[in-house]
């Protein structure tokens, strides 16, 4: 006979945080959101900790390169998606890695032979105003010059103007030599009162430019997750079909922690994986899933995994639900798979963390995942809606949206997560296409939401999120008070201006 749950399978919109004593030390300020990102032993340190306990989806239209550097910044960390070539994963991390905040690689460059025509096109095709003038127009050949917008007058100067009779030539540009840090080239921007300070090589040739405002940007984000040579971590996904061949690739990349890519982690293919890369790369670390019980979480954690990942169904982009009847209410994975890793810790002394993946729709539903014993949370819809991710903007009736699609769609075709060991074909979709409301920039919305989050945590009397799992108070609701929990009762203002 089939065997039964007892429990309904529940998601987060069937509870609610019961607050509970708000000390007088629990102040927004106070909160630390650090949470492991690798299993550890009792009385010892994480090798690898989140700043913010926000990870990146593993998928196309959410963890390229752009999306790592932004969310690394912030304190959290991107898999960048494994349904691409190995070469071109490989690249998007090595990308990574080569990213010196505050050190920009020239996006905008021009000959001295070039017209004010070309330079107004390119201003208008960036939007930056800062124009590197290179000996072939390339970002990284000899530096002649800078164009900016001071160095020339729309309604006066011929559009015909070359760029050689208004730049200011490299004789006259202050310049930063190669291997200088931030904070040197910093003092000479202040020093000479620069908007931008062009860092070149013994050759002359452009290396980087640093702004003055990304100086500020950088100072501005104390939680930078960085590793000892002050680099962005980033993760990189893998799948149980290629991973002889990727996993070498991405180490050597520089690829600070794997997670194998699948929506069914309760397998010998992971299994398989894990055991794989212990063995042949012991230093790399590894995450497995997705499992949404606590089988499926001790098989992985036998297996080697050094965190788990939990969630199966729950995906804004998913439909496996709808087409293969299987999955579990991302609430009730969660608590589940979450009393396991205490029982494990409690009886080994080993601390494996979890990770919630997927169904994240309102901000407070990360602090009940949080709550519910989740060490951190992977999102796709929420990231998706950024600047920085890889969906294109589109204009959408009088709104803007971005593209975001599963990688179960016929669009990513990522057959490798959902493959059953049968060849390379992905035989149904378990994903759709979809838009998502276009909302900014990471960084300025990831701020809101972790003001909400610590906001929440004080009427929890939390400012650790080890504290926050101890001290939660969680309470399921009715439908009724559901309704109750919005706007009711009032005829709401037009928004419409
Ligand atoms: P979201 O944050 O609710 O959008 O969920 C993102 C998560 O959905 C990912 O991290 C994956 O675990 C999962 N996912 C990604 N693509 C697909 C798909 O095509 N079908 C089902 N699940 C998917």
């Amino acid at each position: 006979m089939a065997y039964y749950y007892n429990d309904v399978s529940r998601t987060f919109s069937e509870y609610l945080l019961v607050p509970n004593l708000t000390r007088t030390d629990c102040l927004p300020g106070n909160i630390d959101l650090k949470t492991p990102l690798v299993k550890y032993k009792r009385g010892e340190e994480p090798s690898l900790a989140l700043n913010i306990p926000f990870v990146s989806a593993i998928m196309q239209s959410v963890s390229d390169d752009k999306l790592a550097i932004a969310l690394a910044r912030c304190g959290g960390l991107s898999f960048i998606y494994c349904s691409q070539p190995i070469h071109q994963q490989a690249e998007m991390i090595k990308r990574v890695k080569r990213f010196k905040a505050g050190f920009v690689i020239s996006d905008s460059s021009l000959t001295p032979e070039h017209t004010l025509k070309d330079v107004i096109e390119l201003r208008e095709k960036t939007g930056h105003s800062t124009i590197a003038i290179t000996e072939d127009g390339t970002p990284a050949t000899r530096l002649m010059g800078i164009v900016t917008s001071r160095d020339y007058r729309i309604s006066r100067d011929p559009e015909s103007k070359k760029v050689k009779e208004f730049m200011t030539p490299f004789s006259k540009l202050i310049v930063g030599k190669e291997g200088i840090s931030l904070s040197e080239a910093n003092d000479i921007i202040w020093d000479h009162k620069l908007n931008c300070l062009p860092i070149i090589d013994n050759n002359q040739n452009l290396l980087y430019l640093v702004f003055r405002k990304d100086y500020d940007e950088h100072k501005m984000n104390p939680n930078e997750l960085l590793d000892l040579e002050k680099r962005f971590l980033v993760g990189a996904g893998i799948n149980t079909r290629d991973y002889k061949e990727r996993v070498p690739e991405l180490v050597k990349a520089g690829a600070d922690i794997l997670c194998i890519d699948s929506s069914d982690g309760y397998s010998e293919w992971q299994k398989n994986t894990i055991e794989y890369i212990k063995q042949e790369y012991s230093g790399v670390k590894v995450g497995g899933g997705n499992v949404v019980d606590k089988e499926g979480f001790m098989y992985l954690v036998d297996a080697g995994a050094d965190f788990v990942k939990v969630g199966i169904g729950g995906g804004s982009i998913c439909i496996t639900r709808e087409q293969k009847g299987i999955g579990r209410g991302q609430a009730s994975a969660v608590i589940e798979v979450a009393k396991a890793r205490d029982e494990y810790y409690e009886k080994t002394g080993i601390y494996v963390p979890i990770c919630s993946d997927g169904g994240i729709v309102y901000d407070y539903h990360m602090v009940l995942a949080l709550a519910m014993g989740a060490d951190f949370i992977m999102m796709g819809r929420y990231f998706a809606r950024f600047d920085e991710s890889p969906g294109k903007k589109i204009k959408l009736g009088n709104s803007y949206v971005k593209e975001y699609w599963g990688e179960g769609s016929d669009r990513a075709r990522n057959w490798q997560r959902y493959d059953l060991g049968e060849g390379a074909k992905l035989h149904f979709e378990e994903g759709v296409d979809s838009y998502v409301p276009y909302a900014g920039r990471l960084q300025g919305n990831l701020e809101v939401t972790l003001n909400k989050i610590k906001s929440t945590m004080c009427s929890c009397g939390a400012i650790t999120i080890e504290e926050l799992q101890k001290n939660a108070r969680i309470s399921l609701v009715s439908s009724t008070s559901i309704v109750e929990g919005g706007a009711h009762d009032v005829i709401l203002k037009e928004n419409n201006f």
